[in-house]
């Protein structure tokens, strides 16, 4: 599901009404934008860029990489946040990381696992430094990771998909 996404034009025009097409408003678009598709496909970007005045498809790009807050690439099923925290990052963060990419292959830069089941992210402390290192799945905490432990939950979580467990 790596490919793009179907956009809903209207919904799209909905929300630049909404900002009476004001180009200062464009942040506010774009997070509304991501609210429905919980990433910024490169189609509305563009729409964007060539409906509002002042703005062109590369300005509302170049906005949207800019800030962290905006996901250019759909999330998986599975988001899987590796922190790499100063504690995390000590006690071995990294080899845990480099798991989940081989694993799963997804290549530095890349957020998401080919069958758009899991992405992938790095955050800088989920505040259970006592428990590093610490990956979190959706919510849930997996605590004193290691390259093996990672590896016996992602699978878990294969299996549940393929409804084996
Ligand atoms: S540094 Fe990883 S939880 Fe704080």
């Amino acid at each position: 599901m790596s490919g793009s996404t179907t956009i809903d034009f209207r919904a799209v025009d909905n929300i630049l009404e909404k900002y009476n097409y004001d180009k200062s408003y464009l942040i506010a678009m774009l997070q509304d934008v991501q609210g429905i598709y919980k990433y910024l496909p490169e189609d509305a970007m563009t729409y964007i860029g060539e409906k509002v005045d002042g703005l062109s498809p590369s300005t509302v790009y170049g906005v949207a990489t800019f800030y962290a807050q905006f996901s250019l690439e759909p999330k998986g099923k599975y988001e899987i946040k590796v922190c790499d925290g100063t504690a995390c990052h000590v006690r071995g963060s990294m080899p845990v990381l480099n798991a989940v990419r081989n694993k799963l292959e997804i290549k530095q830069g890349k957020l998401t696992s080919r069958d758009g089941l899991f992405s992938l992210e790095t955050v800088s402390c989920l505040g259970a430094c006592g428990l590093a290192p610490v990956v979190m799945i959706n919510g849930k905490v997996y605590p004193q990771m290691t390259p093996d432990a990672i590896s016996i939950v992602i699978d878990t979580l294969l299996k549940e998909e393929r409804g084996e467990e």
